[in-house]
């Protein structure tokens, strides 16, 4: 199977770029950011304090279901036979997220579902390790990213969009701390692969991003 990784920071574009390319090279597109999202919720709807790594560790049980279905080809996730594709991008959700993402338990709980569908698979798949510690042995790596102030006008022109009042500099603010967080845990850390090809947005539209992303890859399977 043919395996591509795209690591990069919130906000780069990772899953609509990834999206994209997934769909033109007839590949599954796989995004890994979901799993940590689903057992966020799982964690706050068991009422655990989700800044305390043992509580957050007592919801891996063997109750617990997080699986990963494809629907029309689009990824969904399900909690405990739930459709929960929806309920995980909340911003309570992407707090959650982040906080279990942190737990070495819960980051070796995931690793064996990514692994299997690594292998059954011809994808891409997205995240913060998947060059570095999932699929060190993709095809291809690509680390996609953009300058905190080109990702912060992009966030803050969707919020704008989307009607809510927000104040540029707190949405610059909150992909800083982000990048901060997820470059500094001591577990899994996101740092560019040293053999991942460096893709830099920030001054590039997103469609000639796309562009880029498929040649790369197209060059290197
Ligand atoms: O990409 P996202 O915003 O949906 O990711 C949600 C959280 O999960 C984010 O805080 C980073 C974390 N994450 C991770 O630690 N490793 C991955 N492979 C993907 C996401």
């Amino acid at each position: 199977m043919i395996n591509v990784a795209i690591d990069g920071p919130a906000g780069a574009g990772k899953s609509t770029i990834a999206r994209k390319a997934a769909a033109e090279l007839g590949f599954i597109y796989i995004d890994t950011g979901a799993l940590y999202r689903t057992v966020g919720l799982a964690a706050l709807r068991a009422g655990k304090d989700i800044k305390s790594p043992a509580e957050v560790e007592s919801v891996l049980t063997d109750e617990l279901c997080v699986e990963l279905r494809f629907e029309n080809g689009e990824q969904r996730m399900y909690l405990n036979g739930e459709d929960v594709s929806e309920k995980i991008r909340t911003p309570e959700a992407s707090m959650a997220a982040s906080a279990v993402s942190a737990v070495p338990a819960v980051r070796a709980y995931l690793f064996d579902l990514q692994k299997k569908l690594a292998r059954e698979n011809n994808c891409i798949m997205d995240g913060r390790d998947i060059g570095t510690v999932v699929l060190p042995d993709a095809k291809v790596k690509i680390f996609l990213t953009a300058s905190p102030e080109a990702r912060a006008e992009r966030r803050y022109k969707e919020l704008c969009e989307k009607g809510m009042s927000v104040d540029f500099e707190d949405v610059l603010a909150d992909i800083n701390k982000r990048d901060y967080d997820d470059s500094h845990r001591a577990i899994a850390p996101l740092k560019q692969a040293e053999d991942a090809v460096l893709c830099d947005t920030s001054n590039i539209g997103l469609e000639e991003s796309i562009e880029l992303i498929i040649n790369i890859i197209k060059e290197n399977i």
